[in-house]
C-alpha cells in the first residue's frame, strides 16, 4: 500500500496485528518506533486504532528524545484525500503501523500488503490462543500471506516462563510453523516507559537488562526482514495472489491503495500530525 507512494522507495513497513484486544500491539509498535528513532533512523508511527494509544504515546514523548512522526490514521478528514491524510515525509525510512482490535479478516490484506514484517503479539491464555489461531488462518487463507515469504512472526508477550499457560502457548505456536521471534516478559518497565512516551531502550539499562535481552532476537528478525527486498508477491492483493499474479497490472500503474478508517473512526481525532522537522535546537 504505502510503498507505492512516490518518493518512498526505501520505506520499510512493520505492521502489528492481532484482532484480539490487549495483546500488546501498541506496546510493541511504540517500542519499535522508539528503538529505530534512537538509532537515528527517521521513523513514523501510524495509528489505525480509534483508541489512539500510539498517538497518545507519541504526544507524551519528551521534546528532547529523538523525534517520531505520527499519523492519526483512524481519523477521517473529508476535506483531503485519504492518501494525503496518510502522507509521511519522504525522509522517513521506518514506518511502524499499529492496528485496532476486532479487525475483520477482509481488512487484513490492506495492512499486510507491502509489509516487510508482520508481527503478531499473543498473550498466554486459552482465549488468546484461540483468537490467534483464527488470525493465522485468516492471514494465510484470506489475506494470502505466504509462510514461505517469511514476513510473518509471532511475539509471545507478557510471558512468565515457568507457567502452564506459557508452555501451552509455546506448544501451540510451534505447531503453527511460524517463527516465534521473541518472548517478552510481563514487566512493569513497559508500563513505566509508556507513561513517559519512551521505549524500554530509552530507560536506564540497569533497570531493563532482562527486557533488552528479550528484544534482541526481535530486533534481529525485523532487521533481517527489512533487509530482504519486497517481491512482486509481497505487493499482490489476495485476488492477484490466488490467480498466480496473472491479473496484475504493471507495478508502475497500480493504484495506491491505502487502508480505509475502521467503521468506528471518529470524525476528528487527536491534533493533526506534527511536521517531521525537529523543533529549533533539536538535532
Ligand atoms: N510485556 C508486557 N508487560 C507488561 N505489561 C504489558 C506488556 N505488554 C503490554 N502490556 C500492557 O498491556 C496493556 C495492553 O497492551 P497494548 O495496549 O499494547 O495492547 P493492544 O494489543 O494494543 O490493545 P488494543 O487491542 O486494545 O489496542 C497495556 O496496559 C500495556 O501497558
Ligand atoms: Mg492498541
Amino acid at each position: 500500500m504505502l510503498l507505492n507512494i512516490p518518493g518512498h522507495p526505501e520505506l520499510c513497513k512493520i505492521v502489528l496485528l492481532n484482532p484480539k484486544g490487549g495483546s500488546g500491539k501498541s506496546t510493541v509498535a511504540a517500542n519499535l518506533a522508539a528503538y529505530f528513532a534512537s538509532r537515528e533512523r527517521r521513523t513514523a508511527l501510524m495509528d489505525f486504532d480509534p483508541q489512539a494509544s500510539s498517538m497518545r504515546w507519541v504526544h507524551n514523548r519528551p521534546q528532547d528524545r529523538p523525534y517520531i512522526y505520527s499519523v492519526a490514521a483512524f481519523a477521517t478528514n473529508p476535506r483531503v484525500t485519504r492518501s494525503f491524510q496518510l502522507r509521511i515525509p519522504p525522509e522517513v525510512r521506518q514506518l511502524v503501523v499499529d492496528t485496532p482490535a476486532a479487525l475483520t479478516a477482509q481488512r487484513l490484506s490492506q495492512f499486510t500488503r507491502g509489509a516487510h514484517a508482520i508481527l503478531v503479539p499473543v498473550l498466554p491464555s486459552d482465549m488468546d490462543i484461540h483468537a490467534v489461531s483464527q488470525l493465522v488462518a485468516d492471514l494465510l487463507l484470506v489475506a494470502k500471506v505466504s509462510r514461505r515469504m517469511g514476513r510473518l512472526g509471532v511475539i509471545a508477550n507478557r510471558v512468565r516462563e515457568n507457567t502452564l499457560a506459557y508452555r501451552r502457548l509455546m506448544r501451540f505456536l510451534e505447531s503453527l510453523n511460524i517463527p516465534v521471534v521473541a518472548r517478552l516478559r510481563d514487566s512493569q518497565n513497559y508500563v513505566h516507559a509508556a507513561e513517559q512516551g519512551l521505549g524500554i531502550h530509552e530507560l536506564p539499562q540497569a533497570q531493563t537488562a532482562k527486557d533488552l535481552e528479550s528484544w534482541a532476537p526481535l530486533i534481529d528478525w525485523v532487521e533481517q526482514r527489512m533487509a530482504t527486498p519486497l517481491t512482486p508477491r509481497d505487493l499482490m492483493s489476495p485476488l492477484q495472489a490466488v490467480s498466480g499474479g496473472v491479473l496484475v497490472r504493471p507495478a508502475a500503474v497500480q493504484p495506491v491503495s491505502v487502508p480505509e478508517p475502521g467503521p468506528q473512526a471518529p470524525e476528528a481525532g487527536l491534533p493533526p500530525a506534527r511536521r517531521f522537522d525537529p523543533p529549533a535546537g533539536r538535532s
